[in-house]
Order: structure tokens, then sequence, then C-alpha cells
């Protein structure tokens, strides 16, 4: 069983870089599933029912998201609550909408899918990822699982290798999303748990981290924090990685890290 997850993808060059490239890609991978992280989908801040809409039209089948996830208040009820295939992170505080795993049926196979928040370095206060990843876990024990994803979105980079550790053995992937930047670490514990501290993201690969370069250069001469602006054209990335696994026992068989290039005109 393969799974295909691609990074955090920014803006609408970011989702025109998914159209372009995830469908050829699908034909020559074959992934069962198709996950994405969808937290800066519309221009680079939450997201909309039609920005969404166009990322599962280019083949994406379940998106996750981090702390950008409510940055649009207006339809955060619509998109959380409605029957959308879409998560955001499980130690949110109680009651904000939403859910934060999916027990996800492909034919007579059951994958489950986790979003996690880190909170090292993060401006809010989330309840702990690592307890709910227990609660997570022991709610769904009774299930004959083929593979559990864990989507862990968080800026430090410890705290993601201290999940993949706490998670050794019982997940089948933990992934590491928000910094934007593919981290080359990727690889399979003794336990069979593939695990990566960053996918990265696919959006603008000329400015920082998929925001136009000028006005991040400003903030950091000045301490002012100019408005984000994202590129619409130019030289575009997109990082992924394909996760095999034997669906048996839920352990993963191989990591494949996946780095694309395109233009957007
Ligand atoms: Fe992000
Ligand atoms: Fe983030």
């Amino acid at each position: 069983m393969k799974v295909l997850f691609i990074g955090d993808i920014c803006g609408k060059i970011g989702r025109k870089a998914v159209a372009k490239i995830l469908p050829e890609l699908k034909k020559e991978l074959k992934p069962d599933l198709v996950v994405a992280n969808v937290e800066n989908l519309a221009h680079g801040k939450g997201v909309t029912k039609t920005t969404l809409d166009e990322v599962f039209a280019a083949g994406v089948d379940w998106a996750t998201g981090g702390d950008h996830s409510f940055s649009n208040h207006k339809q955060a009820e619509e998109i959380y609550n409605g029957d959308l295939p879409i998560l955001r992170p499980a130690n949110y505080s109680a009651g904000v909408p939403g859910k934060g795993c999916s027990l996800i049926k492909l034919g007579d196979k059951k994958i489950l899918l986790i979003n996690l928040i880190g909170r090292v370095f993060m401006r809010m206060d989330y309840d702990c990822p690592f307890r709910k990843l227990d609660e997570i876990l022991a709610d769904y024990a009774a299930e004959n699982l083929s593979a559990i994803i864990i989507d862990i979105h968080a800026e430090a980079t410890s705290e993601k290798i201290a999940m993949s550790h706490f998670a050794d053995g019982r997940a089948s992937a933990v992934l590491g999303t928000h910094s934007h930047v593919m981290t080359a670490d990727h690889g399979i514990t003794s336990q069979g748990t593939a695990r990566i501290t960053d996918v990265g993201m696919a959006g603008s690969a000329e400015g920082s981290l998929g925001i136009e370069k000028d006005d991040i250069i400003k903030t950091f001469l000045t301490q002012i924090k100019y408005p984000h602006v994202i590129q619409e054209k130019g030289k575009a990335i997109f990082n992924a990685v394909l996760v095999s696994i034997d669906p048996k026992t839920a352990k993963a068989k191989s990591i494949k890290p996946i780095i694309k290039f395109t233009e957007i005109k």
C-alpha cells in the first residue's frame, strides 16, 4: 500500500504546481491515498471551499492542517464541520470545529490518518500532542488497521523527532510539516515507522518559505512586520514523500522523498 504525502501547499502558485504535477505523478507512482497539508492553501493563510475544491480536483484525497487551519474564520464551520475530507490538528482545544483524525476505508483496508500540532516555538498553547496521540491510538486499538499516518505540524525539529520516537512501532509514518523546507533525514526505524522531520512544501521556489523575499528581508532589517506577499508566477517547488506500507503489519517498507520543480506562468 502506498501513501503520497505532499507538504504545505502555499497559495495559488502552490495549488497550480500541484495541479500540474500531481496527475502525472499519480499515474507513475499509483498511490492508494494522496494526503496534503493545506494550512497555507488560500493565499498562504487558511483554506477556503474554492481552494480546497481545486486541490481535490487535482487528485488530493485528504487534507491536513496546522497553525493556519483557522486563519479564514468565516468558512471554518462550513469547511471543518461538513463532509469534506479535511482534518485540523487533533490537539486544538475541545470545541474547535472539525476533527483531528479519520478512519479512511479503501476497499478492505483501513487507514487511520492523524493530524497533530507541536507546541515548541508555536504561538498558541495547544493541548499535549503526545498524550493526544495515545488517546487516539487507544480509541482505535480494536480496529484492524492497515496503516497509521501522522502529520506532526511543528516548528521544532526536536519535537518532531521526539514524536517519531514516541510513535515508533505504533504508526506507519510520522511526517513533519510546517517548516516548508524538506529535511534530509527520511528513513525507517527498526520498529517499522517511516519518518521525516519535514516534508517541505508546494509553492514559490524563489521567495522565503513560499513568501516573496523582499518584504521578508525588510521585516528582518526593521523588525516591523510587513504583510506577506505570495508570488503568483515563476519557479515553483513540489515536495512530497511516498511511503510504502505492508498492510498486514501496518509497518513501513520504504519512504521516498520527491522534489520537483515547475514553471508557473
Ligand atoms: Fe505552513
Ligand atoms: Fe504552519
